[in-house]
C-alpha cells in the first residue's frame, strides 16, 4: 500500500474539518461557525468579541455561573498533589470525601454513590445496578425495563434503548431488547400551565398496563426524568410520580429517577425527588455535579440496593463487576467538592427557589407572541415551544437557535422548543436580558 501524505492545508490551525462535532449540523455550522472564546459569570464571548448571555447555563450544568476560580484552583491543586490513582482495588481520598458530601445532600435513604464520567454512563450504571439487585434477590426473571415516549437518557446504547425521541434512535436499530414505553405526559389540555399540570396523572397507569400485559414480576425498573428535560421541559402532572411509585411498590419494580438535569438545585431543592416528595430507588446525576468544569457523573443508591448487591457476593469477592478507568477521578472529585461547597456557601439552591417565580413570570410574558405554541416550566427551567414550519419539524428551532446567538443569547433548542435554564447566580436583570433576546428574535414571526 502506498502511503500518501495528507495535504498540510487540511490541518491548518483554523480548519474546522477535523472535529466531527456532536449533535451538530456539521456542514451548516462550519460554513458560519459560532465559537465561544471566553466565559464568565452569566456571559459568553464569541469569536468577534461580542458578549452573549448564557440562557441555558451551558447545557444546564453551569449552575454556579462560568469561570469559578474556586473550582479551577481546587482542580489545579489536586493535579499537583495526585493526578491519578487506579480506582479498582485501590483508591484516593477525594472520592470518599465527595461521596460523603453527596450522601449528605441526597435524601435520606441514599447513602451510596457510584462514580461515572457522564450522564450516559450513569444510565448504563443504573441499568446494571437494577439487574444486579434483582439477581442478588434471586429474581433474574426481571428482564424488562420501562421507559417513556419523549425521554432522553443520553447516548450510550443503554440510553438509546430507553430513548423516546425518534431522531436519537431511528439511525440505531440495534438496541437492548425488552424495553417498553409509557406515553409521554404532554397534553394540549395543559397548554401554558406554569408548574405541575392538572391533567395527566392517569398516564402513570400505562405502567400498570405493562404489568398486566407482561407480568409485573418480569419488570426490573422504570426510568423517568422527573421533569423531562431535553424534550423541552415536560413537568410531571400532579399525582403522576406518586402513582408511578405506588405501582412500582405493588410489583417490586425499581423506580429510577434520571436527575442528570434536575439534580443540584434546578428545581430549587437539591434533587427533584425532594421537590416532588417522591423517593425513587436509584438516582442518576451528572452535569451540575462539577458545575460543568470537569466531566463527571454519579449514581446514588439506597441502602437497600447497596446492601443487597454487596451482601449477595461471596466473602472478599468483587460484588459489582462494573466501573470505569476514570470512576472518581481525582480532578473531577476536586471539582465536585469545590462545586458543592459553592452551592452551600452561596445558598444557590435556595436562590434558585427564590428566583423561580420571577423567572417563570418573565418567560410567560412571551405568551402574546403568535409564534409561541406552548410555555412550560418549573423551578429554574422552562420550555418555549414555537409552531413548527409546516411539514418540517425542527427546522425553525435550528434557525432560531442561530438567530438568538447573533442576537446575544445562547439557548439550547431541541426541535422547535427552546430550553431556558439559567445559572442560579442570575439576577433579575439577566433574566430580563434573556427574555428580551427571545422577544426580539420571535416578534416578527
Ligand atoms: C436526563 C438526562 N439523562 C442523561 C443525559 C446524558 O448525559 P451526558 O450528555 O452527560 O452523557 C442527559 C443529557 O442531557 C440528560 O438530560
Amino acid at each position: 500500500m502506498n502511503i500518501v501524505a495528507k495535504p498540510l492545508e487540511r490541518f491548518a490551525t483554523n480548519s474546522l474539518e477535523s472535529h466531527w462535532m456532536p449533535f451538530t449540523a456539521n456542514k451548516d455550522f462550519k460554513a458560519a461557525p459560532r465559537l465561544v472564546t471566553k466565559s464568565e459569570g452569566m456571559y459568553l464571548w464569541n469569536q468577534n468579541g461580542d458578549k452573549l448571555i448564557d440562557g441555558s447555563s451551558g447545557l444546564f450544568n453551569v449552575a454556579a455561573g462560568h469561570g469559578r476560580r474556586e473550582i479551577a484552583e481546587a482542580v489545579y491543586a489536586q493535579m499537583l498533589q495526585n493526578d491519578y490513582t487506579a480506582p479498582f482495588q485501590l483508591a484516593q481520598p477525594t472520592s470518599f470525601a465527595l461521596s460523603a458530601k453527596l450522601a449528605k445532600l441526597l435524601p435520606e435513604p441514599f447513602n451510596h454513590v457510584f462514580f461515572t464520567n457522564s450522564g450516559s454512563e450513569s444510565i448504563d450504571t443504573a441499568l446494571k445496578m437494577a439487574m444486579a439487585y434483582h439477581r442478588a434477590r434471586g429474581e433474574s426473571q426481571r428482564i424488562r425495563f420501562v421507559s417513556r415516549e419523549r425521554a432522553y437518557h443520553g447516548v450510550n446504547i443503554g440510553g438509546v434503548s430507553l430513548a423516546g425521541m425518534v431522531r436519537n434512535r431511528e439511525t440505531f436499530p440495534v438496541v437492548m431488547p425488552n424495553i417498553v414505553m409509557m406515553r409521554h405526559t404532554w397534553d394540549d389540555k395543559n397548554l401554558f400551565q406554569k408548574g405541575q399540570p392538572e391533567h395527566g396523572a392517569e398516564l402513570a397507569n400505562d405502567l400498570q398496563r405493562h404489568c398486566e400485559t407482561y407480568g409485573g414480576s418480569t419488570i426490573a425498573a422504570v426510568f423517568v426524568e422527573p421533569v423531562a428535560g431535553s424534550t423541552g421541559t415536560l413537568v410531571p402532572p400532579k399525582g403522576y410520580l406518586e402513582r408511578l411509585r405506588q405501582i412500582c411498590d405493588q410489583h417490586g419494580i425499581l423506580l429510577i429517577f434520571d436527575e442528570v438535569i434536575t439534580g443540584f438545585g434546578r428545581m430549587g431543592t437539591p434533587f427533584a425527588a425532594d421537590k416532588f416528595s417522591v423517593m425513587p430507588d436509584i438516582i442518576t446525576m451528572a452535569k451540575a455535579l462539577t458545575n460543568g468544569a470537569i466531566p463527571m457523573g454519579a449514581v446514588a443508591a439506597t441502602d437497600k440496593i447497596y446492601e443487597t448487591i454487596t451482601g449477595a457476593a461471596p466473602e472478599n469477592a468483587i460484588e459489582f463487576f462494573h466501573g470505569y478507568t476514570y470512576s472518581g477521578h481525582p480532578a473531577a472529585c476536586a471539582a465536585g467538592l469545590a462545586t458543592l461547597q459553592i452551592y452551600e456557601d452561596e445558598g444557590l439552591f435556595e436562590r434558585a427557589a427564590a428566583m423561580s417565580d420571577y423567572f417563570l413570570d418573565a418567560i410567560w410574558s412571551l405568551k402574546d407572541l403568535p409564534i409561541v405554541r406552548d410555555l412550560r416550566g418549573i423551578g429554574m427551567m422552562a420550555g418555549i415551544e414555537v409552531f413548527p414550519i409546516e411539514g418540517k419539524p425542527g427546522i425553525r428551532g435550528n434557525e432560531l437557535q442561530k438567530q438568538l446567538f447573533w442576537n446575544g443569547c445562547h439557548v439550547k433548542w431541541t426541535g422547535d422548543t427552546a430550553i431556558v435554564a439559567p445559572s442560579f447566580v442570575a439576577e433579575k436583570s439577566h433574566i430580563d436580558e434573556i427574555v428580551d433576546a427571545f422577544r426580539r428574535t420571535l416578534k416578527d414571526l
